[in-house]
């Protein structure tokens, strides 16, 4: 890959082929605010916070829609900058609701961070109270739009990330929004309940219905389907609290599904849980020791014709243990009746 070096702030440093001045100042620890920014979606430069000066240029270009050159000389800061950015973020704010504590994108917020990084801490225009209804139809999460800073990433999210394209920016101005088709609920929209524009929202606005702060994270392989997508289970004093998607992963690149973002949690810790193998007896099911469950399987086993049996494998099991189950279905108990649910 092409490399050449530029200047940002008087710091020489080297940039990719295709980065552009954004990314190239984040890949050398250098912060330029930014709401609108994904690393996952196509520049947008809608938020304004990036602007930046680059000498011989005019105006003050988003630093997310401009691509880094060779011998660029870059400013990210200074009177105009940040009084421009100033103004961009009192605008944002003046709809915006100030219970940050309260809010579900607290501590992930990034808004908080544009803020605290430019040092805003008075409002100086009349703030406006937005009262949308709140979306709580879909059973994982929320859409508050009283939230929203018309980024845009969550649109954008669901069409360039997961395809779907079950949400929109409409209206102008003031009335702008995100709504889907014909502004049904979510629930009742094309929405597949992945959660991706979840992940992406900077704010609180699109968030997860119940989500306590996980205090330790294991990297783990999604154990529902043969996607083998990476994640990380988040723990909190010994139950599982939440999901998420491991960038690393070649499987996913961090995207999920709806079983592995919100399928897990619920499901380990669900009180009807079957955690031995279970005999029927007297009509009724009991729970006994595998020793027992397995010595009734093989006499009930034994006492059919090859033909009269038939084994369903899991996606759940692991390659080794689908591979010994479908030896023994043909090799043992003689019969090719075996398939296998790919999709849990
Ligand atoms: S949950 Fe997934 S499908 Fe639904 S709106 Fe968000 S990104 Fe689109
Ligand atoms: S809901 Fe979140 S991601 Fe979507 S436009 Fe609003 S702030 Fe941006
Ligand atoms: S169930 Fe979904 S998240 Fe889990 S491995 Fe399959 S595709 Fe990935
Ligand atoms: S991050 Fe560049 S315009 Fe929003």
């Amino acid at each position: 890959m092409e490399t050449f070096k530029l200047k940002i702030d008087d710091r020489q440093i080297n940039a990719g082929g295709g980065d552009t001045v954004l990314q190239a100042a984040l890949k050398a620890g250098i912060y330029i605010p930014n709401l609108c920014y994904d690393p996952r979606l196509a520049p947008y430069g809608g938020c304004r916070m990036c602007i930046v000066e680059i000498e011989g240029t005019r105006g003050f270009p988003a630093a997310c829609t401009t691509r880094a050159s060779d011998g660029m000389v870059v400013k990210t800061y200074g009177p105009q900058l940040d009084r421009l950015r100033l103004d961009t973020l009192e605008l944002l704010l003046s709809d915006h609701p100030t219970d940050c504590l309260t809010c579900p994108g607290n501590q992930r917020c990034e808004l908080q961070k544009v803020a605290s990084f430019l040092g805003y801490n008075q409002r100086s225009l009349k703030p406006r109270k937005s009262d949308h209804p709140i979306d709580d139809s879909n059973p994982f999460f929320n859409l508050d739009r009283n939230y929203c800073v018309l980024c845009a990433r969550c649109v954008r999210t669901c069409d360039e990330v997961t395809g779907i394209n079950a949400i929109e920016l409409i209206n102008r101005g003031d009335e702008s929004r995100v709504s889907t088709f014909a502004g049904s609920r979510l629930a009742e929209s094309e929405c597949r309940s992945c959660g991706e524009c979840m992940v992406s929202c900077p704010v609180g606005a699109i968030h997860a219905k119940n989500s306590p702060v996980a205090t330790e994270e294991t990297a783990t392989i999604c154990p529902y389907c043969g996607v083998g997508c990476g994640i990380y289970l988040g723990t909190r004093q010994g139950k599982i609290v939440s999901v998420r998607g491991n960038e690393a992963s070649p499987s996913n690149r961090g995207s999920l599904c709806v079983k592995g973002r919100f399928g897990i949690n619920e499901f380990v810790h669900h009180s009807e849980r079957l955690k031995s193998p279970r005999v029927k007896k007297e009509g009724g099911f009991e729970s006994a020791e595998w020793e027992e469950a397995l010595r009734i399987a093989g006499d009930k086993l034994s006492g059919y014709k090859p033909e009269e049996v038939a084994v369903i494998a899991s996606a759940k099991a692991t390659n080794e243990d689908n591979y010994v189950l479908q030896k023994f279905t043909r090799a043992v108990l003689g019969t090719n009746n075996i398939d296998h649910c790919a999709r849990l």
